[in-house]
């Protein structure tokens, strides 16, 4: 897609290229260092070193890794790497492997360190300036370096690293025992940042604007004069896609909302209000409500219930999109009349991709399309190009870009919603009586979580409900109603997640309101299991 700075010329102008050794840390790091402003790439440890010189890094971090590297297999790098000249920064697993490579050795001292640390600066870096002489740094190791190699010094030590930092100065080779990327590292931030402005001279240029910039000028170029399509979800991702793309196209792009009748409360009225109103783009507004409600009457299996939601949009965005892409290449055309060939490209989808996904696809060329609502499996003949806007960037950049065009703190900071909607909260089956419920249910969750601050420390908060009713009582009579589940979890990744200890007068004021404002609901039950082994989702 874009031409990222990667491809500038000039040695040692590119990226930054962060070594992935297999562990969490490798994503932290590059986001520390697009933090400090300078562009940073992952990069897997199999590369060849004449393949990471190729991108004509301005230096190259080792990152963190899960094993020793002293175990066989351990992952490694190419040592040729160490000869190209390119300034290096082993950290943590990095540092004991290139203090390895490079002839000196890292040994299991029986006595690791985890947490913090006190550090003691024994020597002169470039990376310490200014630095007191002793510390606090975030440690995570059970092998220490016990002897630097040739031509390389000692600068640090910690009561169980007995060579806590070292460096060649003549090669620009660094390694640090501790973690700077984590927050717990006094002064982290800093030894970051002096390699990246003096070892590395990066200018630090890399900025929201900057971004905008330049996805704007690489989308004019990737779509010329084609029509370019986009389904609206009312999250985060598709809606910053969106206004990106508008903003390098404006009139080209035509925004796709398929309200499913399975959106959370106002979310129709903002998306229209955002895209329509504010933002003047051309938004076709399929309200769909009745057709998903008649394809899931009967239905209670969870997985065929996904399936038919997905099917059914992906249905209709098929609809909208032949419609507007015939339309565009002649208005004139006999709609009945065959569609273009699947090698002729008919126009670009926009897809609301993120690096985090083009990592873990494993390749930053390949063109997954994800699950679902961001519309997997459009038939051959519609021929769409790609147009990922956002391929480049962590969520946290995708949030700070959304903000600088202008989208709504809402939209924004909106916390993750699933692709079938309350469908995959709706347990058993849905229907319109039983997704009103829901709705309204949510909707005081999210008004209440938000009115205790804590909308933004929260993951994920929203109601469930259970196909089971309950006995309650209220005023004379008895009644026989649904009960209502809140559930609300802490994650970094939703890949694991822990249920929040919300407070005592906010869950009261949630079960009170929920069950005086919202019909058919007389009980509240909330949700303490984390993941694993529930779900984020009850189905
Ligand atoms: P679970 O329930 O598997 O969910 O713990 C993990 C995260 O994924 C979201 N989720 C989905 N997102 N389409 C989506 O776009 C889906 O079908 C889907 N199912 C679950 C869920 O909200 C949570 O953040």
């Amino acid at each position: 897609m874009s031409p990222s700075p990667s491809d500038a010329g000039g040695p040692g102008d590119g990226p930054i290229l962060v070594v992935d050794f297999g562990a969490q840390y490798a994503q932290l790091i590059a986001r520390r260092v697009r933090e400090a402003h300078v562009y940073s790439e992952i990069v897997p440890h199999t590369a060849s070193a004449a393949d990471l010189v190729a991108r004509r890094p301005a230096g190259i971090i080792l990152s963190g890794g899960p094993k020793s590297v002293n175990e066989t297999p351990a992952p490694t790098i190419d040592p040729n790497v160490y000869e190209a000249g390119i300034p290096i920064l082993g950290i943590c697993y990095g540092a004991q492997l290139l203090t390895q490579q490079l002839g000196g050795e890292v040994a299991r001292t029986g006595r690791g360190e985890y947490g913090r640390t006190p550090l003691t600066v024994t020597g002169t870096s470039p990376l310490f300036v200014d630095w007191p002489g002793t510390g606090e740094v975030w440690m995570s190791h059970g092998d220490a370096i016990t002897t630097v190699p040739e031509g390389f010094v000692a600068t640090a030590t910690s009561p169980d690293a007995p060579v806590a930092a070292l460096h060649d100065a003549e090669r620009a080779i660094y390694g640090v025992q501790f973690h700077p990327e984590v927050v717990h590292t006094e002064r982290g931030r800093d030894l970051l940042e002096r390699f990246l402005y003096d070892v590395c001279h990066c200018p630090p240029s890399w900025t929201h604007t900057s971004i905008i910039e330049s996805q704007v000028e690489a989308v004019r170029a990737q779509v010329g004069p084609s029509p370019v399509l986009c389904a609206l979800s009312g999250g985060v991702d598709s809606a910053v896609a969106a206004a990106l793309v508008h903003k390098a196209i404006g009139d080209q792009l035509t925004c796709v909302y398929v309200d499913t009748g399975l959106m959370r409360a106002h979310e129709s009225e903002q998306v229209e209000e955002t895209f329509r109103r504010q933002f003047h783009i051309d938004l076709v507004h399929v309200k769909a409500a009745d057709r998903f409600f008649e394809a899931l009457a009967g239905v209670t299996d969870p997985e065929t219930k996904r399936k038919i939601i997905g099917e059914l949009f992906i249905r209709i965005f098929e609809e909208v999109a032949r419609d507007l892409v015939m339309e565009e290449f002649d208005p004139d055309a006999d709609r009945t009349a065959a569609s273009p060939g699947p090698d002729e490209p008919s126009g670009y989808l926009v897809q609301g991709t993120l690096y985090p996904d083009v990592i873990e696809s494993g390749s930053d060329s390949a063109a997954t399309i994800k699950s679902h609502h961001n519309v997997g499996g459009l038939p051959d003949d519609l021929a769409f190009d790609l147009v990922e806007p956002l391929r480049l960037l962590f969520k946290d950049e995708v949030r700070a870009v959304g903000e600088e065009l202008g989208l709504p703190h809402d939209i924004v900071w909106r916390q993750p919603f699933p692709g079938p909607g309350l469908a995959v909260r709706i347990v058993g089956e849905v229907t319109p009586e039983r997704a009103e419920i829901l709705r309204a249910a949510d909707a005081i969750v999210v008004e209440e979580i938000r009115r205790a601050g804590l909308y933004r420390d929260l993951w994920q908060s929203f109601a469930v409900l259970p196909a089971v009713r309950t006995v309650g009582v209220m005023g004379d009579g008895r009644t026989y109603a649904y009960p209502v589940v809140i559930r609300a979890v802490t994650s970094d990744d939703a890949m694991t997640a822990d249920w929040a200890r919300l407070p005592y007068d906010l869950l009261e004021r949630l079960a009170s309101r929920i069950i005086n404002e919202v019909e058919g609901v007389n009980r509240v039950a909330l949700d303490i299991t984390s993941k694993p082994p529930g779900t984020i989702e009850w189905e």
